[in-house]
């Protein structure tokens, strides 16, 4: 069994920060548009990333494929997230997509959650009991935001 780390992405964002983890971790990654039953059977340990879009709602090519995710057995999986979105034009949903994978991911062991990063924002539905259920980016206006991911592996990598 392996990881699998899938990305969701508009215009690319997510793709970069899907193949800096993939980099970072050793190994490859997946669009979640070519993703299959039996990519989420082969791998135990995933990664998702993805951003949001619309009014607060995961990136249209993961989102056609929650139903796909439900049916997978998730008991013996580990998953971790990551999101992208942008706080000053989307202070009230910040990130707020990522939420949408919970449902559909029941019984995994969920790593990851993560302090805030030091974004202002002032709702974000991913913001649980003061963390983040993962690690959540403002790629597009953040130079930081690989030291952040490198942070966030620091904890997480012991899982991946
Ligand atoms: C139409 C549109 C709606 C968006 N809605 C949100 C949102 O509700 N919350 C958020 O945090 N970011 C939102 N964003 C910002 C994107 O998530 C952000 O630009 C991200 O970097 C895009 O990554 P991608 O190219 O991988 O899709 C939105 C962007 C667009 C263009």
């Amino acid at each position: 069994m392996s990881t699998g780390i899938v990305f969701g992405s508009n215009d690319g964002d997510a793709k970069v920060v899907a193949e800096y983890i993939a980099s970072k971790i050793g190994c490859g990654v997946l669009n979640a548009t070519d993703l299959t039953a039996d990519f989420l059977d082969k791998n135990d340990k995933l990664i998702f990333v993805a951003s949001t879009h619309k009014v607060g709602e995961v990136q249209k090519d993961f989102q056609a494929k929650l139903g796909l995710i439900g049916e997978a057995d998730w008991t013996e999986k580990t998953l971790a997230l990551v999101g992208l979105g942008n706080a000053a034009k989307h202070p009230d949903t910040f990130n707020s997509g990522l939420v949408d994978f919970l449902p559909v991911t029941k019984g995994a062991k969920l790593v990851g959650a993560f302090d805030n990063p030091g974004y202002e924002f002032d709702y974000s539905a991913a913001f649980i009991n003061g963390k983040f259920i993962g690690l959540v980016l403002d790629y597009k206006n953040d130079p930081q935001w690989q030291a952040k991911t490198d942070g966030w592996l620091n904890g997480v990598k012991q899982y991946f």
